[in-house]
């Protein structure tokens, strides 16, 4: 199916890795110029590599990297400096810590607010209303399975990206929607990410367990019967950018393996 986005330019957060890359894959590989932001330049250079080689054939489409923190002013700019009109946004940058919420600070509560909360509503106020005037625009915020099943160690994500979810669910309804704007939030379980990787190894060492039992373990527990992986992750990012997906707004879609065992 051919999504109707190319030439279409994106902006993709947290994207040398991991969910946010594999939502660049599924758009570059749909014709979109994309913009992709991490901190880490060199694999963030590596990834921009690996993308232009995924363009269509005879795509001519751009693949920019801006190495930078988008949870900052600072960052956001060099974003925007890089490209002004963006077609479509893929908010993501990497979670909040685990922990035990006596643990946490007004510090630690803020920068969890500003990373998973604020930054995606930042990034929604410099573009909806272009996108609007335009005709077209697609925002894809990544948040987490948490925001319908909280997890109690990751309080902090619990709370900022419930906050987020608030918003965009209002905002989503306004103006915007009779204008060929959508907003919706991508709702990952566990997907085979370096994030997942890395929690699946510190969980092992504190229970004091092989992490390989740890993982079949937590994979025997979803109803698939496997983590997901970002090159699914990213065609479902890519459909709700679509053009075919017009009429899907303000929605929080679940990709979960079946994990979540509620009705609605
Ligand atoms: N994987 C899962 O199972 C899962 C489940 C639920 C929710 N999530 C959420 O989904 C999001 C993506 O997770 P992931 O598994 O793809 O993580 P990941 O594999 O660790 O990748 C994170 C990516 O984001 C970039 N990044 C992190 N902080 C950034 C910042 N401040 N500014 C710009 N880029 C930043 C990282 O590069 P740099 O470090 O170089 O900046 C990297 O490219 C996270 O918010 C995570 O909490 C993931």
């Amino acid at each position: 199916m051919d999504l109707g986005i190319t030439g279409k330019t994106a902006l993709v957060g947290g994207a040398s890795k991991g969910l946010g890359y594999g939502c660049a894959l599924a758009l570059v590989r749909e014709g979109a110029n994309v913009v992709i932001v991490a901190r880490g330049a060199d694999a963030l250079e590596s990834a921009r590599q690996r993308l232009l080689g995924e363009r269509p054939a005879g795509g001519e489409g751009f693949v920019k990297a801006v190495a930078a923190d988008i949870t900052t002013p600072q960052g956001r700019d060099a974003v925007f400096a890089a490209h002004r009109d963006y077609d479509i946004v893929v908010t993501n940058a990497g979670g909040p810590p685990p922990g035990d919420f006596r643990d946490w600070d007004r510090q630690a509560w803020l920068s969890a607010v500003e990373a998973n909360m604020l930054t995606p509503i930042e990034l929604i106020k410099a573009t909806v209303d272009g996108m609007a005037e335009r005709g077209f625009g697609r925002i894809v915020n990544i948040t987490s399975s948490a925001v319908k099943a909280p997890i109690d160690i990751l309080g902090l994500s619990n709370g900022a990206r419930s906050g987020l979810t608030g918003f965009v669910a209002g905002v989503a309804r306004s103006g915007i929607a009779a204008r060929g704007v959508t907003i919706n939030n991508l709702l990952p379980g566990a997907f085979a990410t370096g994030r997942l990787t890395s929690s699946l190894a510190a969980s092992a060492a504190k229970a004091g367990q092989d992490v390989d039992t740890l993982r079949a373990a937590r994979e025997a527990a979803i109803p698939a019967r496997r983590f997901g992986n970002a090159e699914e992750f990213g065609a479902i990012c890519a459909f709700l950018c679509s053009v075919q997906a017009a009429y899907v707004t303000g929605q929080n879609v679940l990709a979960d393996g079946g994990a979540y065992p509620g009705t609605f």
